[in-house]
């Protein structure tokens, strides 16, 4: 028996007709999976991946935290739902892998399409709702709360700095060019993180992972998917997302009718543009250096650094 059917059975009592790849995300496998008559969506963090213990260390944190506002927000059926297993849990795990369960959702994922008027008024109405939760709601937030420490920050620095003649060839030739100024925005990202700790910010749930391959619309719904950047952080954690694309007027109007006297702390927001853009290029790296990757693999990943390194030029 396979590891997913072995799996589906052993901790949710299923029998799985069928399973199917699906396109998966950055940071697992996914796959549909058909029982009865009821679909189900599986992501599947493979433990040989490098970024799997960041992306799954709050499993149990952030869950109940998505339930809650299932249940008691405006949110209400615009999340995806978590199947627990028989034993109650999140998530369950082989030598393999960690698995989440959760119902399918059947729809179109927004992906590389533009975002239609309605859909950025419903994003808006969505990001404003949840922005409106904080630390009082009565569930435990304070795994998840912000100290605007990067984890990943020393590592890199060490990997350009020190480092920088272990790379692979390919990796360095890549990266050459664009150190200075890498090293560059390491160096304020540390001292925003260490400016920003000494601040009193209001904080509030933020998804921090908002983009078109988070959105799916699902009939007249709009769902936002994959939860597993959730933190009690400040709104710019969100609202990075957002100030630049073409629709940012319309999305404030909708966004200002919630948080009345809304206004963007530059620093913080420089703080999360930078340490996405530094987090993103840290991703690829580790990929590069750590994973075990077939050549068309590895091609693929060196292109996308690539494309990340020229963008922070532009
Ligand atoms: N519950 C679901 N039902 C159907 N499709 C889903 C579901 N959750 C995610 N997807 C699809 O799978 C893709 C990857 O899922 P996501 O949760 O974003 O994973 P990752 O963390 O790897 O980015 C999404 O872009 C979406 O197309
Ligand atoms: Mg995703």
């Amino acid at each position: 028996m396979n590891k997913i059917e072995a799996i589906l059975k052993e901790h949710y009592h299923l029998d799985a007709a069928n399973i199917l790849p699906q396109r998966g995300g950055w940071s697992a496998l996914a796959f549909k999976i058909y029982s009865g008559k009821h679909a189900y969506f599986l992501k599947l963090y493979e433990k040989s991946r490098a970024s799997t213990p960041k992306w799954t260390a709050l499993i149990d944190q952030y869950v109940p935290i998505t339930f809650w506002l299932m249940q008691h927000s405006g949110l209400k059926g615009k999340l995806p739902v978590p199947v627990l297993t028989n034993t109650g849990a999140y998530k369950c795990e082989d030598d393999e892998g960690i698995y989440l369960l959760y119902e399918y959702i059947e729809g179109e994922t927004v992906g590389g399409k533009a975002l239609t008027a309605e859909q950025v008024h419903e994003l808006s109405g969505m990001i404003a709702e949840l922005h409106l939760y904080g630390e009082e709601i009565p569930v435990e937030t304070k795994e998840i709360k912000e100290d605007f420490t990067v984890p990943f920050l020393p590592q890199l620095r060490t990997a350009l700095n020190r480092e920088i003649n272990d790379l692979p060839p390919d990796v360095k030739e890549l990266m050459s060019p664009h150190l200075e100024q890498i090293i560059g925005r390491i160096d304020t990202v540390g001292k925003l993180s260490a400016d920003l700790k000494n601040r009193d910010l209001r904080m509030a749930l933020c998804h921090t992972d908002v983009h078109p391959w988070n959105l799916m619309q699902s009939g007249r719904k709009l769902m936002l998917i994959d939860w597993e950047g959730l933190k009690l952080a400040p709104v710019e954690a969100d609202l990075m997302s957002f100030v630049d694309e073409p629709y940012y007027d319309d999305f404030a109007d909708v966004y200002r009718k919630v948080h009345r006297d809304f206004a963007i702390n530059p620093d913080v927001l420089q703080f999360y543009r930078y340490r996405r853009k530094l987090e993103d290029i840290w991703e690829f790296m580790e990929q590069l250096l750590f994973d075990r990757q077939e050549a068309q693999e590895r091609a693929a990943t060196l292109n996308h650094l690539s494309k990340e390194l020229n963008e922070l030029s532009g």
